[in-house]
């Protein structure tokens, strides 16, 4: 018997407190969610052909029909072009292989663009669609003209279906041409925004609701040294200027390397933003802190040199909110977006500890509650001895007042059952709780065999009836990471798996998906013979009241191998009506999501009918279950 006294609520419920972790890993961001379809577009990744080969067709030996040779034109952002000389009338090509292949639809239109500039002659630039033996799926054809640079587009159909397209630039007719920027998009993104996000992908992260979007990390936000750290001011303005770097993920230091794996930037600062405000969550940007990443290296900037990047925190403030006069609102003005973002939160810092940080963290922390008092800053927080907790909300930064601390765990499904009651008893005078990173590990943190099975999901869903129970304390919550692609991950388990075509949200997303879209407004009471509901007898148990859509919703996890028969024993102000919903979750510990059976692990939610004023069901062995009981 679950006693839950719904005229007794407890604290009001952060309308942030189920988020989203973004980082671009695994291919989340190029290769993922920004929708391009061509690698290497502007030939600026360290090997400038990387992604790119080059073409003879049957007829003709590459060395008599053409060439390519890469110049470096010089500037600070994209200063490498490929110029092609063409010496046969025919048979010469380049072709992209995209991310792992390109994912096409059949029937549908994509945008083909490209800089280009005439040197000699005017080759025609005949563009197709193919598959690996060379079947084509759709084609069009450009014939740049004039020897100023100048952006020609031209549209594709596509045929047929094909997870692993290819794109041949075929160059008909003699002569030299320059090529930059040569772009593939997919004309059905989301919101239809040329150039914009893969759409299924997006409506993954909008079914969830999220009170929040982190970005853009993690990791990318240190760099492995502070020249590939993440700098929100080349990720802005336009495409062909932001300067390209390096993924972080990149490194033979991976269990799975991805040489070919850089950031264009093409989702930057104003997309996420953008994105955020699409799916109606607050945008959490996290910065660097003057610190590149401490599992690397050593490497910190000076304090007292340490002012262009508080600047940064300074100028990007200023670039969500400020007026469309002021020069950073003018920029955001001008990419489209005269009305502010409304930026409530600033991280300082991701995955940072040790008396390096809390010296760095005090400056920011001045200089920008100083200017903008409303801002609310998160800090973060570095791992303890033991590997596996954090040293979190440190005397430091109790002392410094900081706002909310960024705590990460990845940890076995064992210690996140056994850490359900981690904040019943913590602190209530110190910062607030940004679990800013969690997931459960099958195997061991950053293995490559790790799964995301519903064990896993199942202990992440009785973890965070515990931060529900506490979200006077706990603010905001995200799992991480978000995205992986099937072909191309550094780091498992992950929340939303895709290949270039299709994606699945695996156990972990449905628990994630079914605590964000039953948010409530505020906490309620919820006790068995008088005590917290967090492990005993493998149930755990938290209860929310939403104050707008008048009902109670009770989260229920049985642990445990067999059924369990429990009784609410509901306390209300208001009448309680004698019908709701279940909805429950449940499968074997080993059992998983993927491409071939995505919803093989999903919630069912039936009709629950009770008499009296008690409302009885039966939890199912290893089950997370959300019932929802209407007032009236
Ligand atoms: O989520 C993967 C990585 O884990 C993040 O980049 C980092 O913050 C943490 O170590």
């Amino acid at each position: 018997v679950l006693n839950v006294k719904a005229d007794q609520p407890l604290s009001k419920i952060e309308p942030t407190m189920w988020g989203i972790f973004f980082e671009d890993i695994n291919f989340a961001a190029d290769g993922g969610i920004y929708a391009e379809l061509v690698k290497n577009r502007s030939f600026e990744f360290a090997q400038p052909l990387m992604g790119w080969k080059e073409q003879a067709s049957n007829k003709f030996a590459i060395t008599n029909a053409g060439s390519v040779l890469i110049l470096h034109e010089g500037g600070d952002t994209n200063p490498r072009i490929a110029r092609v000389n063409v010496q046969a009338d025919k048979g010469y090509g380049l072709t992209n292989e995209g991310f792992r292949g390109m994912g096409i639809k059949k029937g549908a239109t994509y945008t083909f663009s490209v800089q280009a500039r005439q040197q000699q002659g005017s080759p025609t630039m005949r563009v197709e669609l193919a598959d690996a033996n060379g079947k084509i799926l759709g084609t069009t054809s450009i014939t740049p003209a004039g020897s100023e640079w100048k952006k020609y587009t031209a549209t594709i159909v596509a045929s047929e279906t094909e997870p692993k397209a290819l794109l041949n630039i075929w160059f008909d007719g003699k002569g030299v041409v320059d090529i930059d920027m040569v772009s593939l998009f997919p004309n059905d993104t989301w919101k239809n925004r040329p150039g914009g996000l893969r759409k299924d992908l997006v409506q993954l992260l909008a079914d969830m609701k999220p009170g929040f979007i982190r970005f853009p990390g993690g990791c990318i936000v240190e760099g492995r040294e502070l020249t590939t750290r993440y700098q929100w001011k080349k990720t802005v303005g336009d495409i062909e200027q932001r300067e390209m770097i390096v993924n972080r993920w990149n490194t033979e230091f991976n269990h799975r390397p991805a040489p070919d794996y850089f950031q264009t930037f093409g989702l930057g600062f104003f997309e996420y933003f953008q994105l955020a405000e699409d799916v109606g969550a607050e945008p959490l940007p996290i910065l660097n802190c003057g610190m590149a990443c401490q599992f690397n290296s050593a490497e910190v900037v000076p304090i007292n040199q340490l002012d262009t990047y508080v600047q940064d925190a300074l100028d990007l403030i200023e670039f969500a909110n400020g007026s469309p006069d002021s020069p950073w609102g003018k920029l955001r003005k001008t990419m489209g977006h005269e009305a502010p973002f409304h930026l409530k939160y600033i991280g300082v810092g991701n995955e940072q500890w040790g008396p390096q940080y809390i010296e760095r963290y005090a400056v920011f922390s001045a200089i920008i509650k100083a200017k903008y008092p409303d801002i609310q800053i998160v800090s973060a927080a570095g791992p303890a001895p033991s590997g596996e907790l954090f040293d979190y909300a440190s005397k430091e930064l109790r002392d410094l007042k900081a706002d909310l601390v960024d705590e990460h765990y990845y940890s076995s499904p064992d210690w996140f059952l056994k850490n359900a009651n981690r904040y019943d008893a913590y602190d209530r005078k110190g910062p607030k709780i940004f679990a800013g990173e969690y997931a459960a590990q099958s195997v061991a943190t950053v293995s490559p065999k790790n799964e995301n099975n519903w064990r896993c999901a199942l202990s992440e869903a009785a973890f965070m009836t515990g931060l529900e129970r506490n979200a006077d304390l706990v603010h905001m919550a995200s799992y991480a990471p978000l995205f992986a692609h099937v072909d191309a991950w550094q780091w498992t388990p992950d929340l939303i798996w895709f290949d270039n075509l299709n994606a699945y949200g695996t156990p972990n997303y449905y628990v994630q998906k079914l605590f964000s879209t039953n948010k409530g407004t505020h906490v309620l009471p919820v006790t068995a013979q008088g005590e917290t509901v967090a492990g005993k007898n493998g149930l755990y148990a938290s209860a929310v009241t939403d104050a707008n859509a008048k009902t109670i919703l009770v989260k229920l996890v049985n642990a445990g191998d067999e059924p369990q028969t429990i009784t609410l024993q509901l306390s209300s102000a208001r009448k309680i009506s004698q019908a709701g919903t279940i909805t429950v979750l449940k499968g074997n510990p080993d059992e998983v999501n993927n491409l071939e059976h995505p919803t093989q692990i999903h919630p069912e939610e039936q009709p629950l009918k009770w008499k009296g004023k008690d409302v009885k069901t039966v939890l199912p062995p290893r089950s997370f279950s959300v019932v929802k009981i209407p007032t009236l």
